[in-house]
């Protein structure tokens, strides 16, 4: 119990490091004064060609916001479920970059698929928080998230560091950095320590625990957000969830809503607002209950039941804050329903088979 500082679980011990594990992630890289931002260990690594992404579990949500950054920035990525590359027959030529995300750097899966894009000649990069784990050995390159030790089983202050150590790798892959994005980096963790501190994610878990199910809708970088936050709370709570990007909620989960399953609708430096204002008055007028997510709580408020507010952070930072007042929904759901929150049934760390 000493390791849990007070707290009654590591892992709400672990949501509480984020804003020291996000400072620690960007030391030394990133400087406001020129706007940079510099990852030394990256500092040999050439691409010229496409990005492919290997992950799996919440690694696999960071690598879709990570993919989609680097789309935004000029540069073709594609990200893949680990277990699904070699099978799926993906094309891997030299000039491919395959950059394998996992927090522990020894799940079997993704092991392989770097393994097999290694094979193929294309260049490997780790992007993992354990110094000298495997796949920082097998990899031609790799990023250090620098999250510290994590040991709840559920992912979460290194969900977070990935995030912001794959903004660092979009910049330096394409060369665009500006100023404002680095000013929007630096912000970050005091913004963090802000949802932490005034976060009303308890209320809300005591409001809906017990629901029959809770559904979790976005769009654009808030779409690995909503699959991250419904992950959480099947992994800790036992309870039926599911993660949707919002347009895809009329083409059948839809016939699941009911007002007995709340909506978390995530709208966190959302570009596409109107488009996810209409999900939820789809999803309002099945009865369910909508809490929203959000930075913008005066455009968006009034058509929700409750709002877990957020501060802005642009488009591709927001989702991140988003996501930790839905890591503190589902550790509050789980502690209200006594779960092991540590150490969920029939789930490990790090899965070394695949
Ligand atoms: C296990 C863990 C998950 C984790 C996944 C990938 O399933 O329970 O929390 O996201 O493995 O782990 P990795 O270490 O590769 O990120």
């Amino acid at each position: 119990d000493a390791g849990k500082s007070g707290y009654d679980h590591y892992m709400l011990k672990e949501i509480h490091e984020q804003p020291t594990a996000i400072r620690k992630c960007l030391r030394e890289r990133v400087s406001e004064l020129e706007g940079t931002i510099m990852v030394e260990e990256l500092a040999e690594l050439e691409c010229d060609g496409p990005v492919q992404f290997v992950a799996c579990g919440t690694s696999y949500h960071a690598a879709l916001y990570g993919a989609k950054m680097i789309r935004e920035r000029g540069i073709p990525a594609q990200c893949f479920l680990a277990s699904e590359y070699e099978t799926d027959s993906i094309p891997v030529s030299e000039e491919t970059l395959v950059v394998g995300v996992t927090q522990s750097g020894e799940t079997a899966d993704t092991m392989s698929a770097l393994r097999a894009a290694n094979r193929a000649g294309a260049t490997t990069l780790a992007l993992t928080n354990v110094v000298g784990s495997s796949a920082a050995r097998e990899c031609d390159h790799v990023m250090y998230i620098r999250a510290g030790p994590e040991i709840g089983v559920a992912a979460t202050k290194t969900f977070a560091s990935q995030q912001v150590a794959l903004a660092m790798l979009s910049s330096v892959l394409s060369g665009e950095y500006s100023q404002a994005f680095v000013k929007q980096l630096r912000d970050l963790p005091d913004q963090i320590q802000k949802v932490l501190d005034e976060s009303n994610a308890r209320e809300i878990a005591e409001e809906y625990d017990g629901s029959d199910a809770y559904f979790f809708i976005g769009r654009g970088y808030n779409a690995p957000v909503a699959l991250e936050g419904a992950l959480k709370m099947k992994e800790i709570s036992y309870e039926h969830a599911e993660g949707f990007a919002a347009g895809e909620l009329k083409h059948g989960p839809l016939a699941l809503v009911t007002d007995q399953t709340p909506v978390f609708a995530v709208i966190a430096g959302d570009t596409n607002v109107s488009k996810t204002l209409g999900n939820i008055k789809e999803v309002e007028a099945r009865g369910a209950p909508v809490v929203a997510v959000t930075d913008s709580p005066e455009q968006v408020g009034q058509y929700a039941d409750h709002v877990l507010e957020v501060p802005s952070a642009g488009p591709l930072l927001t989702p991140i804050l988003a996501n930790i007042q839905l890591q503190l929904v589902s550790y509050w759901v789980a502690n209200r329903m006594g779960r092991s929150i540590d150490k969920p049934r029939n789930l490990a760390k790090s899965v070394t088979v695949e």
